[in-house]
């Protein structure tokens, strides 16, 4: 089997993806994978994320982490997306960054990637769910071969049960959560990695 390439690619306004994020890199790395971290680009106004305190340490505490470009995409054998839920659905950052991936799904370079993703909402059923099969229509379009938790791991009977993907609300990135993060993250390697790398 060779080393499957795995980037994970997120947003985080307040640092919640950031947190599932750096829990999924990890275990990725864990379970065998070349691993990439990546944060799609800010949108949103310099002075809009300066004018909000926790917005801006979380910013300042994401700075070392490189954007997303479409060769972390194109490099990847597989992809773990995470992004805030907002008004049911995917952040605008992220659906922004998603939306300069035309050239790679144009030369059939998306087909074929195994998917992931995980969110988080303010209320544990503000959108959760709808945001992860938001997620998952894009995937659909492009191809890829979506690996969802479903139930296979005794922890999706602990973390609140999506099965879909992990979902969680802001500042409860605990044990459990890490470890159903883990678990997602770990699946998607060993997917990959089955499937050739
Ligand atoms: C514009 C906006 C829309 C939001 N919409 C929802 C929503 O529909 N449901 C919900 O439960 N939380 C909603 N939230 C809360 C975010 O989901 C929450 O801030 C996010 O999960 C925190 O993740 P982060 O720490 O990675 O930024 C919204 C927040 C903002 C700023």
């Amino acid at each position: 089997m060779s080393t499957p390439k795995i980037t994970i690619i997120y947003y985080s306004t307040y640092g919640t993806n950031h947190g599932v994020a750096q829990t999924a890199a990890k275990a990725a790395e864990d379970a065998g994978a070349e691993v990439r971290l990546r944060r799609v680009a800010e949108t949103a106004p310099a002075e809009v994320v300066a004018g909000q305190d926790a917005w801006k340490a979380a910013a300042e505490a994401q700075s070392d982490i490189p954007e997303a470009t479409l060769d972390d995409v194109d490099w990847a054998d597989g992809l773990f997306l995470s992004s805030p839920t907002r008004f049911g659905t995917v952040a605008s950052q992220m659906r922004a960054f998603i939306d300069t991936l035309g050239p790679l799904w144009m030369e059939g370079k998306l087909a074929d990637k195994t998917v992931t993703a995980t969110t988080s909402s303010q209320n544990p059923n503000g959108g959760a769910e709808s945001t992860l099969l938001g997620f998952y229509t894009t995937f659909m379009h492009w191809g890829a071969i979506i690996v969802p938790p479903g139930y296979t791991d005794a922890v999706k009977f602990e973390d609140g049960g999506n099965p879909y993907g992990f979902s969680t609300t802001p500042g409860a990135l605990d044990d459990i959560g890490q470890r159903s993060v883990a678990h997602q993250a770990r699946r998607l390697t060993e997917v990959t990695a089955r499937l050739g790398g």
